[in-house]
């Protein structure tokens, strides 16, 4: 019998509407759009409302991947949720978006920052290709809104919110998950990270007043380490399936920095008209940025039959993973 290959079958994604630009961020801390634009190549990211939140806008992309596959929740048999801005400590994100989308199966959180859809879609590879489910739904979601310093300008620029949702299945047509490689380094834990908030700093008046319970971020460091560890992230998983850069059609990175997104394509010889970028538009959504861009890159219908896709996160832990997607029919 054929070895089961896990496969995305349908992609979907949603971004709340508000839209906050480079000019109104020159309203708020000490910027210009020119330095954004320049040192990141964001313009304006996406802005949840007061009663949206990280569930709603997870269950929102799931329901249009659903609708894409023609399929109902209740085909789906587990849901793996990638979130580092959680509705709550608890219940997870998955609960609150399995309740809101109707289903019954089982669901879960996962925690890898902006990896973290890389690595909820290394376990459902796992579990599908183990024979435990057929079909999963993995949804990241973010809204960073919330645990963003808008008086720090050091890292308000960078965050939006938005969420994507892919469903991966033991048959149909898509992109068959060929290989994942996944990393950690806890060495560098304190780059980038919220000091408050979980139990070795409970919220406090002391905890707020020293505005913890936001992202932290030492940019410099993080992004020398972010090109390295995505560099040879992108190595590892390609040469695992022993392909060369000249065997990947197009890379889908995260969306952090344009800077580090061309030093990888530089890296891997690919033209940038062959990386995919929304970081223009949606800034770095943490988990869901590059699963925001797969999402769009697919509906662009650029890929062909038996082209590779690369894609590469990499985010606070540190973490980081890679993964090729090849596209296959049923
Ligand atoms: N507007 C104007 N000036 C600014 C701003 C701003 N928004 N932010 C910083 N500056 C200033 C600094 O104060 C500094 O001034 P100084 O030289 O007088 O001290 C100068 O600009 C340069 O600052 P750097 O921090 O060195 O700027 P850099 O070119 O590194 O860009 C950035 C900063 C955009 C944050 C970059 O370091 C970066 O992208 N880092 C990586 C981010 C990333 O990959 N994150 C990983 C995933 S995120 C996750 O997991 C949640």
């Amino acid at each position: 019998m054929d070895k089961r290959k896990a496969r995305i079958i349908s992609t979907g994604s949603y971004l709340p509407e508000k839209v906050l630009s480079n000019k109104d961020l020159e309203t708020i801390v000490d910027t210009t759009d020119e330095w954004i634009q320049t040192r990141t190549g964001m313009k304006e990211r996406r802005i949840a409302s007061d009663d949206q939140f990280s569930s709603t806008l997870g269950a929102l992309a799931a329901k249009k991947a659903l609708e894409k596959a023609n399929m109902s929740v209740h085909d789906i048999d587990f849901i793996i949720v990638a979130t580092l801005s959680p509705d709550y400590i608890f219940p997870s994100t998955g609960c609150l978006i399995q309740e809101e989308l109707g289903a019954s199966c089982a669901a879960v959180d996962i925690q890898a920052a902006c990896s973290g859809n890389l690595f909820a879609l290394s376990m459902a590879k796992a579990y599908i290709e183990s024979g435990m489910y057929n079909n999963i739904l993995v949804i990241a979601s973010e809204k960073l809104s919330s645990i963003t310093d808008y008086e720090d300008r050091g890292t308000c620029i960078l965050f939006g919110d938005g969420a994507a949702a892919s469903i991966v299945s033991n048959k149909g047509s898509g992109l068959s998950i060929e290989e994942i490689s996944l990393g950690s380094d806890g060495s560098q834990q304190h780059l980038l990270w919220m000091p408050g908030g979980g139990c070795r700093e409970p919220a406090s008046e002391q905890t707020v007043k020293d505005r913890k319970h936001f992202i932290k971020m030492s940019g410099r460091e993080v992004f020398k380490h972010a090109v390295r560890r995505m560099e040879s992230a992108a190595e590892e998983c390609v040469s695992k399936l022993n392909l060369s850069e000249d065997d990947i059609a197009y890379i889908v990175p995260h969306q952090a920095n344009v800077r580090i997104i061309e030093a990888v394509a530089k890296r891997f010889r690919v033209p940038m008209e062959r990386v995919y970028m929304t970081i223009h538009k949606y800034g770095n959504t943490s988990s869901s940025a590059c699963a925001i861009a797969l999402d769009e890159f697919l509906g662009e219908q650029k890929l062909k039959d038996g082209e590779n896709l690369l894609m590469v996160a990499f985010g606070a832990g540190f973490t980081w993973g890679s993964a090729v997607l090849k596209k296959v029919k049923e």
